[in-house]
């Protein structure tokens, strides 16, 4: 091509702590089946495909003008949600919106951390709450779990005495182990982090609606520095639509507008969620019939012999392997992919359709037979 094409990113004059660093990068693979994202495996029902037509139309009419910055109506629909699913009354300033629950906590990164402030996770737990750290300039406090992938508290009260982070995560459930987390986990947590700091705590419930165990949401009451945040990636099964959203006091919802970009959220992204949001009680019967395949794919990959941790999610964690990558990789060549999230021994796999199990749980118990020959 051009004398350009030797330049790697390091040759580029990036941050230091950038340098030899690896992006997120589920693979993306061709495969018959796919369970390696926790993705939602069901389409849209088309009555909602047509009304997201409908209001996406509407919108077009006026996207010569900026949209709504403040998404007033998203976020009374949101809080309209949450208030009727869990089981705390939630108002519209209590509730911001943005581009994917990544987004949500990309912003609330750049307000309660940045460069000289640091941030605690009890890992394994969700790559991304390091990398939006590490993206921030924020510093990351890796924080430890019990044996059972539990949150150990005692643990992780002394963690938080001894770095006194400003922004704790708390996921539940938990990604990719499936814990959910107790709800008296959490007050001993923001009360530590309280002690110490006093800083954030962030409750990422993105796959609460798929949980035996209700939402933390109850929560908020009385602790300003504590937020919920969500997403309608899962449960929803909207992940191409790209929207998150958080529930707490309205002094945090004031505080990320400090650093949102001025109309973040597309006129498009506002008219899409809303119609979705219209047909909430078909896309959650849905999380119904999935929360049954999780169930059967647990009791089944125990009936093969597999050890698996208990899930509150839409996927399920299971082991154990002497060697995870070539696991992963056996069960790739049987035309499943599932995830390494490089957990010594565990892979991950998310319950798809009925079909898409049956596959994945012959791969699997073929897979047990030729370790037991
Ligand atoms: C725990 C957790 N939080 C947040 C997200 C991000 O979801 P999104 O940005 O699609 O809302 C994910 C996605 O996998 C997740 O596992």
């Amino acid at each position: 091509m051009n004398a350009y094409d030797k330049t790697g990113i390091d040759d580029l004059p990036i941050r230091e702590e950038l340098k030899g660093k690896s992006p997120y990068g589920a693979p993306q693979l061709d495969v018959p089946v796919q369970l390696n994202t926790n993705e939602n495996p069901y389409p849209l029902p088309e009555p909602l495909v047509a009304r997201i037509a409908e209001r996406v139309a509407e919108a077009a009419r006026s996207l010569n003008r900026y949209p709504d910055r403040d998404a007033v109506e998203l976020r009374t629909e949101l809080a309209r949600y949450l208030t009727r699913t869990g089981g705390h009354p939630v108002a519209v300033g209590n509730v911001w919106a943005a581009n994917g629950s990544n987004e949500v906590l990309q912003q609330l990164l750049q307000t309660f951390g940045g460069p000289g402030r640091t941030a605690i996770g009890f890992e394994p737990s969700y790559s991304m709450h390091s990398l939006i750290a590490r993206g921030t300039g924020t510093g990351w406090i890796s924080g430890p779990r019990n044996e059972d992938f539990t949150i150990d508290v005692g643990a992780a009260e002394a963690a938080i005495a001894e770095h006194r982070p400003d922004v704790v995560f708390v996921t539940s459930p938990n990604n990719p182990t499936g814990t959910a987390v107790e709800a008296a986990v959490v007050e001993r947590l923001y009360e530590a982090a309280q002690a110490a700091k006093p800083s954030l705590v962030v409750v990422d419930e993105a796959y609460v609606e798929f949980s035996h165990r209700a939402s933390l949401l109850p929560l908020l009451e009385g602790r300003p520095h504590l937020v919920v945040s969500r997403t309608m990636s899962k449960a929803f099964g909207a992940a191409g639509l790209r929207l998150g959203y958080l529930a707490a006091h309205p002094a945090v919802v004031d505080a990320v507008q400090l650093v949102r970009l001025p109309y973040h959220l597309s006129a498009v992204t506002q008219a899409t969620a809303l119609a979705a949001l219209e047909h909430t009680d078909t896309l959650l019967g849905y999380v119904e019939q999935l929360k049954a395949e999780r169930d059967r794919l647990v009791a089944e990959l125990r009936a093969a012999g597999y050890e698996v941790t208990e899930s509150d999610a839409n996927f399920v964690q299971f082991g154990r392997f002497p060697d995870t990558q070539e696991a992963w990789r056996k069960i790739l060549d049987r035309g499943v992919l599932v995830r390494d999230n490089g957990v010594p021994g565990w892979l991950r796999v998310t319950a798809g359709t009925p079909e898409e199990n049956d596959a994945f749980l012959d791969a699997v118990r073929e897979l047990k037979k030729e370790q037991n020959a």
